[in-house]
């Protein structure tokens, strides 16, 4: 009885490996791809980057400070794979006025051709406690980690619903799939990118179009260790509990999940515990996708047939 039991189960496993294809977006090839990396310049974004750029495809990294950018491009072409590929540089701040964000992206598809990928990692953490912080902190962390990740995102979406394929990448944070004492600005900056996500993939799906969002634990960055210097006791405390992640390892599971479409991108097993139990009723464009929200099976079986 037990063997038949656990045979029935491999078979099942078998089934949906082999029906995968069927409901999956065919994969992004990265060779002579253009990706646009915000917050290209530093950490995580610089990482993906470099992976991208490893695989073959085009980079356009936007950031501010242009020394940076400078540094950065000089890092990421140490990875060719070919004497063709390109990696500009643009410097714009990405929250503050949507048209020069429109415009530099035009600059970018002129120089490079239409965006595949658009890699939205710009972003910064500012912890406190709730009263201890500036009403100003929460307005800035809006406008850098929400705003700043739906101007790039406007300007590169109808062209891509023109082509007819394209992926866009929100790198939120696990603060983005449950508050943490200290992150109350912080968090509802990351969690207001899930919601945009969500909505945006139902809208562009019908246009080949896929969206991740990516979740990362604490990561080794210049952005974490400028963080760690204001961080609440607390904060430092929770934060200890889990180990902190290379940023390479971080980009290569991102760079990883938006080629293949999925909807959400996490690292670990933490992680992906953590995105089991917070998945709501987030998109589902893999079977994997679709074993981890395992709660809620006839949503699967929904979008499956969708
Ligand atoms: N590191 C972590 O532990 C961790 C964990 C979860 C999520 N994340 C998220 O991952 C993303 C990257 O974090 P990181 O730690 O790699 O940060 P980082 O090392 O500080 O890099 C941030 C990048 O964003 C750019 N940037 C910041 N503000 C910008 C603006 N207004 N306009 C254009 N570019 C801007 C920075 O360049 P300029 O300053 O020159 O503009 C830099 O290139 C962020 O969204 C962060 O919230 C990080």
């Amino acid at each position: 009885m037990l063997l038949l039991a656990a045979a029935s189960l491999v078979a099942f496993v078998l089934l949906l490996y082999m029906v995968s294809p069927l409901i999956s977006p065919k994969p992004l090839a990265l060779p002579g791809a253009h990706v646009v990396v915000t917050g290209g310049s530093s950490g995580i974004g610089k990482c993906i980057a470099i992976e991208c750029y490893k695989q073959g495809a085009f980079i356009t990294l936007v950031a501010r400070n242009e020394d940076k950018l400078l540094q950065a491009k000089k890092e990421i072409e140490k990875h060719s794979i070919n004497d063709k590929q390109v990696v500009l540089c643009i410097s714009v701040d990405v929250s503050q006025d949507y048209s020069q964000v429109e415009n530099v992206i035009k600059q970018a598809q002129e120089k490079l051709g239409p965006v595949d990928m658009l890699v939205n990692c710009a972003g910064m953490s500012l912890s406190g406690k709730f009263e201890d912080l500036e009403v100003s902190t929460f307005e800035r962390l809006m406008s850098i980690n929400y705003l700043g990740s739906v101007y790039p995102s406007r300007a590169v979406i109808a062209t891509m619903k023109e082509r007819r394929m394209g992926r866009v990448v929100f790198v939120s944070s696990q603060a983005g799939q449950l508050g943490l004492f200290g992150y109350t600005a912080y968090s509802s900056s990351k969690f207001a990118l899930r919601g945009l996500a969500e909505a945006l993939q139902m809208e562009v799906k019908p246009y080949n179009v896929y969206v991740t969002v990516a979740y990362p634990p604490d990561t080794d960055t210049p952005g974490f260790a400028k963080e760690n210097q204001t961080k609440p006791l607390e904060t430092r405390l929770i934060s200890e509990t889990t180990s902190v992640c290379k940023p390479e390892q971080v980009a290569k599971q991102i760079v990883k999940d938006a080629v293949q479409g999925n909807f959400n991108s996490s690292i670990g097993s933490d992680g992906y515990m953590l995105s089991s139990l917070t998945c709501g009723m987030a998109p589902v464009t893999s079977i994997m996708e679709g074993l981890q929200q395992i709660p809620r099976p006839s949503r699967f079986v929904v979008t499956a047939v969708e």
